[in-house]
């Protein structure tokens, strides 16, 4: 029995919702310890598509304990218009989805500050989601946030929401030039969201820790990814969080001695959605071709994602990072047919050559990608569930990227379904 961490080790999207999946049909209780309604974690199963924006992935399956923790930041109203429409869809949502009573909330004004705010910054915009993700951490971290628990105790959180209020209402009307809030029309719209989200309400952090003393198997499932991360990422083209596994022990309340392996997930490409750097970025039509083919287009604003070459200096980043135990690669079957595949081993900048992930962000915009090119293969790979049955060089590149990396490989995906998945080791 043992409890695993899912971490993203690109930039996000790496189909942590499809693997999450798989492997919750042996876990007991999946937590979010990060992150927001900016994630899209997409599951597939039968040919139904579910996409998760803040309920853990394993809600789908019956019997799970789900927890959304306290580092999440909680759009109340997006919260509950996805438990409505999973249970619209005959998912079970009651006592088995848990709300951390310290988790923060996102206020209306957070999304128009996140609006704002990008639209000031012109062509420097980060390209948010424009979830209010980023003003509802800087609140938590001014000490001025509203949390779940004030949605208990409407004279605290009309008290907290009256002294906030000024201060945003002055940078939205003076600075922004926009409309700003009214305590009553906030306060009322919560209230309403406080009385069907009060069931789901619990001490999470006691939760978890007595059913992991119990010996129960925990995911973490880890939102965005290591390269979007608020101290390891491509600041400042991040997301506000700590989405790296280090981020699972503070979003949860959960200790460092308790998490026992660390799973990262990849794909077998590089994808990117949003501004920042992005090496390996391929600019021509197979750049387009990859997005066609891989469906790349955001699970939550439908944008267009950028798509590149599998890059190991960014993986070697996100196994130190993380402390992987081991690495699923994902979405190998998108590869098919491609003739040359190209692996990014290292960064070359005003001729000095970088192993490791460069810490200035000028260097990384500036740097060439040094490749090393291996042969593709031209049969489909999809949903085969048995190393032997791949083909030759897709082999070699799954052995390629493992000796690179020197971490154990030990899921392939090769498909957007539940069963279309290669399982070379239980990472419990
Ligand atoms: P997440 O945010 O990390 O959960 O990933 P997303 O759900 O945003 O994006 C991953 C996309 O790839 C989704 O549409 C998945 O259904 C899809 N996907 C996941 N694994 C595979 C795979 O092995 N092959 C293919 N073709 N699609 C996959
Ligand atoms: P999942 O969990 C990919 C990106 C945004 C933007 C940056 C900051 O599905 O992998 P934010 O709204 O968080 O302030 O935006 O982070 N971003 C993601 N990219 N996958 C995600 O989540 C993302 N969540 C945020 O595109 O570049
Ligand atoms: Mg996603």
């Amino acid at each position: 029995m043992s409890n695993i961490v899912i971490v993203g080790a690109q930039w996000g999207d790496e189909g942590k919702g499809k693997v999450v999946d798989f492997l919750s049909e042996k876990a007991d209780v999946i937590a979010r310890y990060q992150g927001g309604n900016n994630a899209g974690h997409t599951v597939v199963i039968n040919n139904e598509k579910f996409i998760l924006h803040l309920i853990p992935s394993g809600i789908l399956r019956k019997g799970k304990t789900c927890i959304i923790g306290n580092g999440v930041v909680v759009d109340p109203a997006s919260l509950i218009e996805e438990i409505e429409k999973l249970k619209g869809r005959g998912v079970k949502v009651d006592k088995n989805l848990l709300l951390s009573k310290n988790a923060h909330l996102i206020m209306p004004y957070h999304m128009a500050i996140d609006r704002e705010s990008e639209r000031c910054r012109g062509n420097k915009n980060i390209g948010t989601t424009g979830r209010g993700i980023g003003p509802a951490y800087a609140d938590k971290m001014a000490r001025r946030g509203i949390r779940v628990a004030d949605l208990l105790h409407p004279s605290t959180f009309r008290e907290k929401l009256s002294v906030n209020l000024p201060d945003i209402n002055f940078l939205l009307e003076k600075r922004y030039r926009v409309s700003g809030f009214k305590i009553e029309d906030i306060y009322r719209a919560y209230m309403g969201y406080a009385k069907k989200l009060a069931a789901h309400i619990a001490d999470t952090d006691i939760i978890i820790n007595e059913m992991i003393s119990q010996k129960r198997n925990v995911l973490f499932e880890g939102a965005q990814g290591t390269l979007l991360d608020i101290d390891h990422g491509t600041y400042p083209y991040v997301t506000s969080s700590s989405s790296i596994a280090g981020g699972a022990c503070t979003g949860l309340g959960v200790g460092p001695t308790k998490i026992s392996k660390v799973l990262g997930i990849a794909k077998a490409y590089t994808t990117r959605v949003g501004s920042g750097p992005f090496p390996t970025e391929i600019k021509d039509a197979l750049g387009e071709e990859i997005r066609e083919k891989g469906g790349e287009y955001g699970a939550t604003t439908g944008r267009p994602r950028r798509c590149g070459w599998l890059d190991i200096v960014v993986l070697r980043h996100a196994a130190r990072i993380n402390g992987l135990t081991g690495i699923a690669i994902t979405k190998l079957d998108v590869l098919d047919g491609i003739k040359t595949l190209k692996i990014c081993t290292s960064y070359k900048h005003k001729g000095k050559i970088y192993k490791e992930f460069p810490k200035e962000i000028g260097i990384i915009e500036g740097c060439t990608p040094l490749y090393e090119e291996v042969k593709g293969w031209s049969t489909s790979t999809v949903g085969i569930t048995d190393f032997g049955k791949l083909p030759h060089a897709a082999k070699a590149y799954i052995r390629k990227i493992q000796s690179l990396l020197g971490v154990e490989i030990q899921l392939i995906s090769t498909g957007q379904k539940r069963d279309e998945i290669i399982q070379i080791k239980n990472p419990f």
